[in-house]
């Protein structure tokens, strides 16, 4: 008999379970192995390996420059550090848009080189095809719709979605679209929080927002905003959980002047 304690794995379908049984679902965005481990021990159900790579950690403006390279780096390093959560990496810009054969190949070798548990890819009737043909091949699809952050050259900027009447119907079409094609869940980004609640309640599958409303199936927000490792970002979505720039500035600072004025090493901290 083994002496280890069976650990209960995040699965999509216990997130199936989750909605039907009305309890909501927690997701972070993670990029390394030692916060993915701090984040798995802490309880998160969902761990996302988000392009927000390229904004958070290679400080490019958008998240259009990061590659298929750098996602499966980012996302072998988080799988790594987990133990029980359910990791969803996203399909790079460019990596899936307008050919569904590539997109295909591309959730494949990001399978099998991570050892992620799914991917997650933006947009809605224009992406479905490649949907279909990932998810067929055994592989688990998040969607996302509203703010979309790889269009925005095409949106101009990162204000709310879908609050015109035409966009807003867009959506719930689209939304309805991918839960046929075989999405396991979907992110709702930044539209009305009563859009977010009608398009909830219409699927069986979760949904899980950021800036959509306390009425989507489960939450997401991106680590370094609610760490207040970023302190510039202050939408009205984010609320920040610690202020993790003001305590490593301190902590830097005092290191600093301890190493200045020969306080560190002291005796006991040497050979
Ligand atoms: O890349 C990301 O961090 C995301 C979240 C904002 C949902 O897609």
């Amino acid at each position: 008999m083994s002496i280890h304690k069976e650990v209960k794995k995040i699965t999509t379908h216990t997130l199936q379970k989750m909605k039907a049984a009305g309890e909501k679902i927690s997701m972070i965005t993670a990029y390394d192995f030692s916060f993915a481990q701090i984040f798995d021990a802490a309880g998160i159900d969902v761990i996302l390996v988000g392009d927000s790579a390229s904004n958070v950690m290679a400080g490019n403006e958008t998240t259009l420059p990061i590659t298929m390279e750098q996602m499966i780096y980012h996302a072998q390093s988080v799988v790594r550090g987990i133990n029980r959560c359910l990791v969803v990496v996203d399909m790079p810009f460019g990596s899936y848009q307008g050919n569904s054969k590539e997109a295909l190949n591309n959730a494949i070798r990001i399978m099998k080189e991570t050892g992620g548990h799914s991917v997650k890819l933006e947009g809605g009737e224009q992406e479905v095809e490649s949907i279909k043909r990932i998810v067929n091949s055994g592989v688990p699809v998040m969607g996302h719709l509203g703010l979309t952050p790889q269009s925005i050259y095409k949106f101009g900027t990162y204000t709310v979605r879908a609050i015109e009447e035409i966009e807003a119907q867009q959506l719930k079409k689209d939304a309805l679209l991918l839960q046929e094609a075989g999405c396991f869940a979907i992110v709702l980004e930044k539209i009305p929080a009563s859009l977010a609640a009608e398009v909830s309640a219409s699927l069986q599958i979760p949904t899980i927002g950021i800036g959509a409303g306390n009425k989507c199936d489960g939450q997401v927000l991106v680590m370094h905003d609610m760490l207040g490792i970023n302190t510039e970002f202050k939408p009205r979505f984010l609320r920040q959980y610690l202020n993790m720039h003001e305590q490593i500035t301190g902590a830097l600072q005092h290191y600093i002047k301890d190493v200045k004025s020969m306080d560190f090493p002291n005796e006991l901290e040497q050979y």
